[in-house]
């Protein structure tokens, strides 16, 4: 890092897991953050704006609050998501919409808005994948199409950024303990074709490894790429 001045991030799904880790991490190197919450109670060492990210107003109003505010964004973190399973026969079309309208396109939406700032501080878009970003299983149909295709947008926004003096770095975390399964919708017609038993089966018993045994979100602060990366800024 070359200058003293303090550094500004934007971080959504900043009320649990991964993304409170982040903004928290951040905010001890020493970074001002501005992290998104849908609801209130939490008591959070960062500044918070109501924003769901599939409100497109919500989400333009972030843009310009930042510009406002900073004038410059250094890092926006595309974190808030969730997790849809169910094999493509039982799902609904809007469940599957809903999926990727929140890690798809509203990530997205969220560049779009803060890229003027971003500009101005020659930033950096993180954008929180997964390994379901690249490797595929079943039942994870609806998680995979959203991730696969966040990687995918996220090549080619690196591209059309490039001469602009913002990059995009995408992290591709595997599994940690956070609650994103129990907070995400179920699907509705779970079961009703009677054809997907084992498959339902053996999803149940990894999400309950995943909510119980699995690395915790901290950790996943600590050892993700998206920190590192930020810290060499
Ligand atoms: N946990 C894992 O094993 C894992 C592995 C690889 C990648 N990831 C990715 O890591 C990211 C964070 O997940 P997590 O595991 O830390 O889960 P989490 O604790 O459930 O955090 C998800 C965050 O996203 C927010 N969110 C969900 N829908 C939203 C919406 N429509 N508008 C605004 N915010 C919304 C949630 O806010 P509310 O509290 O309001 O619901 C929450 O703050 C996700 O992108 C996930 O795909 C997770």
């Amino acid at each position: 890092m070359t200058e003293s001045r303090t550094r500004t991030a934007v971080v959504t799904g900043t009320s649990s897991g991964l993304g409170k880790g982040v903004a928290e991490r951040l905010v001890a190197l020493g970074w001002d953050v501005l992290g998104t919450v849908r609801a209130d109670g939490a008591e959070l060492p960062f500044d918070t704006v109501h924003c769901d990210v599939t409100d497109d107003n919500s989400v333009a109003r972030l843009g310009e609050r930042v510009l406002q505010q900073w004038g410059r964004l250094d890092a926006l973190v595309n974190n808030a998501g969730i997790v849809l399973t169910g094999p493509v026969e039982e799902l609904e079309p809007a469940e599957l919409r809903h999926q990727l309208d929140v890690n798809l396109v509203a990530s997205l939406a969220l560049v779009r808005a803060c890229l003027p700032a971003l500009r101005a501080a020659s930033g950096v878009i993180v954008q929180v994948s997964s390994v379901a970003g690249y490797s595929a299983d079943e039942l994870f149909g609806p998680y995979n199409a959203s991730k696969f295709g966040l990687e995918g947008a996220s090549e080619a926004l690196a591209e059309e950024v490039r001469g602009q003096g913002v990059r995009v770095v995408v992290v591709e975390p595997g599994p940690f303990r956070t609650d994103i399964a129990k907070k995400s919708p179920q699907v509705a017609g779970k079961g009703f074709t009677g054809l997907y038993e084992p498959g339902w089966r053996e999803l149940d018993e990894w999400l309950d490894w995943h909510a119980s045994t699995s690395p915790d979100a901290e950790m996943a602060a600590q050892a993700t790429q998206a920190e590192d990366f930020l810290r060499t800024l």
